[in-house]
């Protein structure tokens, strides 16, 4: 019996080691500029609420995401981009001076209500980037301001 424990854990070691190789182009842009980013779009955004959107949105809803180290061990780095392209198909920042006025309505909607739920950004997410976690106090300078800008 001991010795089929072995075998199990050396496959799933095997396993383990072969899927690291499996690491597709990150999401990272070298440091492009878009004029259609949504910071830049709202020019009286005040700097907190700039920062906290970086912080917490951005690495999904942007084109470049700030990957950490353990983000490169897969499966995680699979299941984070993953997220970041079902995150950038509902909705990316760098795009959103593009979007259509009854998109961006819609969206600044959403926004407020994914915050105010607790929704965005994603538990699974913040359990490990502890650092995009908002706090009640957070939440609420991000929705003050979004409902100034319905
Ligand atoms: C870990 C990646 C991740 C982070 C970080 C993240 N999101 Fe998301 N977000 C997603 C994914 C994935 C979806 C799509 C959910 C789905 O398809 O069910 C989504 C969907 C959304 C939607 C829905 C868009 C629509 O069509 O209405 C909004 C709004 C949103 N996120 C806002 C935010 C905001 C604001 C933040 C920061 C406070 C944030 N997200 C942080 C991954 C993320």
């Amino acid at each position: 019996m001991k010795k089929v424990l072995k075998i199990f854990v050396a496959i799933v070691l095997l396993i383990f080691i072969a899927i690291q190789f499996y690491q597709p182009a990150p999401n990272v842009d070298k440091g492009q500029v878009y004029k259609t980013d949504f910071i830049k779009t709202y020019k009286t955004m005040p700097v907190e609420v700039k920062t906290l959107l970086q912080t917490s949105c951005y690495n999904c809803h942007s084109n470049n995401t700030n990957y950490e180290w353990y983000d490169y061990i897969q499966p995680a780095r699979s299941l984070v981009d993953k997220h970041i392209k079902d995150a950038k198909e509902d909705l990316n920042f760098n795009e959103w001076a593009a979007y259509s006025g009854r998109k961006q309505e819609r969206l600044i909607n959403s926004i407020k209500k994914q915050i105010e739920t607790k929704k965005m950004p994603m538990s699974s997410y913040t359990l490990m980037h502890k650092n995009a976690k908002l706090s009640d106090q957070q939440i609420k300078l991000i929705t003050d301001w979004l409902e100034k800008q319905e």
